[in-house]
């Protein structure tokens, strides 16, 4: 597994993989603040959709969670970006990109493809996503 790299512009930024330090309360509070439009009402489901996460990859300044980076993977072939989210007040400190660039060096060869939100369009399109027409959706 590629070792973790620091956040370049803030040293005192941290990056895990994994489920360390995650509680749905403290994700919860991440995805309101973000803002990530995701269902996080229900901690017992958020907390079982985590720890079905193939790779999940977290940023935090001391023991505050400030970033999270969620892929549904086979590792090899196709990943789904399915939740990216940085607190407001370190926005632009280059913790999204480093997120990223962590999850490109975990699925190194796949297809990563996600849903984007209005907020984040420019930043896809800044890091060198193509943007997809032939996607459908359906609640299961
Ligand atoms: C989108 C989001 C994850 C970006 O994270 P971030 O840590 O603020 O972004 P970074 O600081 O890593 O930005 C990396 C680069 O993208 C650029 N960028 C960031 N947001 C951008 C935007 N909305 N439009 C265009 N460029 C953007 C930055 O200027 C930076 O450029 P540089 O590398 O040339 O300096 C964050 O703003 C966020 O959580 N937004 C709300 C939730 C959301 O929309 N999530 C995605 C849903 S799919």
């Amino acid at each position: 597994m590629p070792p973790m790299t620091a956040v370049p512009e803030s040293t005192d930024i941290t990056l895990r993989e994994g489920l360390d330090g995650l509680t749905p309360a403290r994700i919860a509070t991440l995805y309101r603040r973000a803002p990530l439009l995701r269902q996080t009402d229900n901690a017992d489901q958020l907390q079982q959709a985590f720890e079905a996460t193939q790779l999940v990859l977290s940023a935090w300044q001391a023991d505050r969670l400030i970033g999270l980076a969620r892929v549904l993977t086979d590792g090899v072939q196709v990943a789904y970006l399915c939740d990216l989210a940085v607190e407001p007040d370190v926005q632009g400190l280059g913790i999204g990109k480093q997120l990223i660039n962590e999850v490109m060096a975990r699925c190194e060869g796949a297809e990563l493809v996600l849903r984007d939100s209005n907020l984040s369009t420019g930043f896809y399109e800044h890091l060198g996503f193509q943007p997809i027409e032939n996607g459908w959706v359906h609640q299961a």
